[in-house]
């Protein structure tokens, strides 16, 4: 089945062919974080106008790409929610014109399903039950998975999700947005244990980034001068390694305590190297499985919709064209 996935719920706008939910023919991802990095952050009002801007041609490339027309898509799986609701409406709107007036079965999708089905979209993907870490900008939270769609909520963020304390964390130190990946940089050669940066909630396998935002903050405030380039990557790789700990040292837990050996991580904080790395050697360590799709599926982008897309459209799930955005939408709630 050739389903062609959209997904424009926050800066990025993306178009991408998948072939029978594990095949990536094209990827196209439209960044607009430039734009955004004018303001250090997000700005919804500017996101749905390049949304708009840049939604046609991205279709046109991702089909251009994967060598097919609109003839030979077969579904077509659009981001729902959650997100930001004037970038989702773009998304949707082109998607269900496009359906209505190709007789095209669509799906509306939801986007942290999506982060998770990332992992199929590559050479070694898990098999059920596993446990899926879902760490981005909007989202920290740990699932068990005994199928795509039987999900269970184990632990999520009681305040910031991971992405957003990198990108806050950036911003005190001025280092621009978006500021995960600036900090992912920076912090390569840094000593991780130069500042004692707190590691919250350690019982719990919920997160709360608070008070490291708060500790880092203070860090900043008691000094005399400004963090030197000199001391950037130390703190920068301390920071970062503090967020890490905790992502690992959770998930792994959630495991031990579902009894559950395979773990896949996603969301475009999985794209983070240090993150990777540790949960790596972690894994390897206490013999569990990972499965960690290349940064480009971890970061948002519509393949790992139209993966996920594809699974609702093979069971049958079709939507009509009055299927509305949804702002948030937690997952295994399908009446939204
Ligand atoms: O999944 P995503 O692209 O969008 C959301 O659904 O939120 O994740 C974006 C978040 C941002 O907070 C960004 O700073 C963070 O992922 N991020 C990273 C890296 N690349 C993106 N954080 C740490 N290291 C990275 N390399
Ligand atoms: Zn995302």
């Amino acid at each position: 089945m050739l389903v062609l996935g959209i997904e424009s719920s926050c800066d990025e706008t993306s178009a991408a062919v998948v072939s029978g939910g594990r095949v990536t023919l094209s990827n196209i991802v439209a960044s607009q974080a430039d734009f955004h990095a004018l303001y250090g952050g997000v700005v919804p009002e500017i996101a749905s106008r390049k949304h708009m801007e840049a939604i046609m041609p991205v279709i046109d490339m991702a089909l251009d790409e994967a060598a097919v027309s609109l003839d030979d898509i077969e579904g077509i799986a659009v981001t729902r929610g959650p997100g930001l609701i004037g970038s989702i409406l773009v998304g949707l709107s082109v998607a269900k014109s496009i359906a209505f007036a190709r007789d095209i079965p669509f799906v509306g999708v939801n986007h942290i399903a999506g982060h998770i089905a990332a992992a199929f979209l590559t050479d070694d993907p898990p098999s059920f039950p596993f446990i899926a870490l879902v760490v981005s900008g909007g989202h920290t939270n740990i699932y068990h998975l005994s199928d795509l769609d039987r999900t269970r909520l184990l632990g999520q963020t009681r305040d910031d999700a991971a992405g957003e304390a990198f990108d806050k964390a950036a911003k005190m130190l001025n280092l621009g947005y978006p500021g995960g990946v600036i900090i992912d940089k920076i912090a390569e050669g840094g000593d991780p244990d130069r500042v004692l940066f707190p590691r919250a909630m350690k019982k719990s396998l919920d997160f709360s980034f608070s008070g490291l935002k708060t500790s880092l903050l203070s860090y900043i405030n008691k000094r005399d001068t400004p963090v030197s380039s000199e001391e950037m990557p130390h703190v920068a790789a301390s920071f970062q390694q503090a967020i890490v700990d905790v992502l690992v040292e959770k998930t792994l837990r959630a495991a031990e305590e579902e009894a559950v050996s395979s773990i896949a991580i996603s969301g475009g904080v999985a794209a983070n190297r240090c993150l990777r790395r540790c949960f790596r050697k972690a894994c390897e360590e206490r013999g569990m499985a990972l499965h960690v799709p290349p940064p480009v599926l971890c970061t948002d982008n519509a393949a790992m919709i139209a993966a996920y897309g594809t699974t609702l459209l093979r069971r049958g799930m079709r939507h009509s064209n009055d299927l509305n955005a949804v702002s948030r939408w937690p997952l295994g709630l399908d009446d939204v």
